[in-house]
């Protein structure tokens, strides 16, 4: 995907930049952005939806990866922008990021958040808990602020990745179920405040999520459940928010699933449901995260010690690890991984990569075929530009990689490296 290409001399390109210059020049491990990729995943999904002629609205879920630059690129895409914490308002904001176009999320949002929030017009917040509509409702008037929310729900329907179930869905720690009756009862609630509007549900099903029946399946208990509600309460949502987690392919053993079908199902479901429950059809908000960035990311490391250990095992270790790639060891992810130096030669090297971390579990791929390969070699990670860089730590003391956005041949620093001196700026 994307303009990642083998250049005559088997080096690997991105954005029409040589990786091999790109190491050199910003130093391993370095996180590489192919921002066309960005941008053509942004303007599929508008295509997407607007070809369905529904009313809809994208934010882009920053937790996936959030800098000033990639804010600045979502408004550009015209993305509003999911998030969930100070911290990711602070730095949109900081982007000049519009707060109206900002939606709030948490299952334990503080006083401290909310009331920045609503000092800085947040576009809306999406309520999570009983105890939120009294703290967001009194923060509210205490600062005569109206503000603009959706309830998240639990519709009684999971996705694990590539299947769904049906569960009570009462045991989560996000949202109020809709079985239970008690995303009934906050609706009545939060129809009762003076300083909150509610706009309309929200849902999130899963993340990393092929195809589109567990979604489907939760429209039409969502349509079902309105429609009790609009002859109960009165109250019709104008917006019925989605969420994220379209799959995104980590490797060939990932079924390609494209955006395009996804929303064309979705839409197929939605028109069925409005009719089945002669319901209008609220405008739809997503806020995909992974499917936005996820491709566009690749990780370079420099190859160090090769350790091959005779009818065992062959271990290649680079100079990042677990500090920067967490999700083979929390999620046993499945990632590819190449030697960007040597592309033409072929992958017949069993290897298992590993950081540099002091862990066993520090572990990149194991047991994947890679380019034999030697110190110094420049490996390339794929499929990194999601939950990566957002969930690196300074576990060790690592101290975070650099992040660059490639584009027609040009390079630029979206984040700096993070200094030695960095890593004691906060210590007394
Ligand atoms: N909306 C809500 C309410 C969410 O909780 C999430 C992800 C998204 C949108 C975006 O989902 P996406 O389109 O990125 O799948 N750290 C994990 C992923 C955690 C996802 C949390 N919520 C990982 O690395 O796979």
């Amino acid at each position: 995907n994307g303009t990642a290409k083998i250049e005559k001399n088997g080096i690997l390109s991105i954005g029409g930049c040589d990786s091999i210059d790109l190491a050199k020049t910003h130093g391993t491990p370095l996180f590489v952005y192919d921002e066309e990729l960005i941008r053509t995943q942004c303007k599929r999904f508008h295509n997407a939806l607007s070809s369905t002629g529904l009313k809809y609205h994208i934010s882009y879920a920053s937790k996936a990866f959030l800098c000033k630059e990639m804010a600045r690129l979502a408004k550009e895409e015209n993305l509003g922008l999911d998030v969930v914490s100070i911290g990711e308002i602070y730095n949109a904001l900081s982007a000049d990021f519009p707060a109206e176009n900002m939606h709030f999320h948490g299952n334990n949002k503080t006083d401290q958040e909310i009331m920045y929030a609503i000092e800085k017009n947040i576009g809306l917040f999406v309520i999570d808990s009983f105890s939120e509509i009294d703290r967001i409702e009194a923060i509210a008037e205490n600062n005569n602020k109206k503000i603009k929310a959706l309830l998240r729900i639990t519709p009684g329907v999971e996705a694990h990745t590539h299947e769904f179930i049906t569960t009570g869905n009462t045991d989560s720690k996000f949202g109020l179920n809709i079985d239970n009756g008690q995303a009934k009862i906050a609706i009545e609630k939060i129809l009762q405040t003076k300083n909150i509007s509610l706009q309309g549900v929200h849902f999130h099903i899963g993340s990393q999520i092929f195809g589109t029946e567990g979604t489907r399946h939760a429209i039409d208990k969502v349509f079902s459940w309105l429609n009790t509600l609009k002859s109960e309460l009165g109250f019709s949502a104008k917006v019925l928010n989605i969420g994220g987690g379209f799959g995104i392919r980590y490797t060939e053993e990932d079924v390609s699933y494209p955006i395009e079908d996804a929303i064309n199902e979705i839409a197929e479901s939605l028109k069925s449901s409005s009719e089945k429950f002669a319901l209008d059809i609220p405008e739809i908000w997503i806020e995909p995260g992974r499917s936005i960035v996820g491709e566009a990311g690749y990780t370079l490391y420099k190859v160090g010690t090769i350790k091959e250990i005779p009818n065992v095992r062959n271990y290649v270790s680079i100079d990042g690890g677990m500090s920067d790639h967490i999700r083979t060891a929390l999620y046993d992810a499945k990632y590819e991984v190449a030697i960007a130096n040597k592309m033409d030669s072929s992958a017949n090297y069993l290897a298992t990569i590993v950081g540099k971390c002091c862990e066993s579990g520090d572990i990149i791929a194991k047991d994947v075929y890679i380019q034999k390969t030697e110190i110094n070699d420049i490996a390339v990670v794929s499929c990194t530009g999601a939950y990566h860089y957002s969930m690196a730590s300074n576990y060790n003391q690592m101290t975070r990689p650099a992040v660059i956005f490639v584009r027609d041949g040009k390079d630029k620093v979206v984040i700096k490296k993070e200094s030695l001196e960095d890593l004691l700026k906060n210590q007394i």
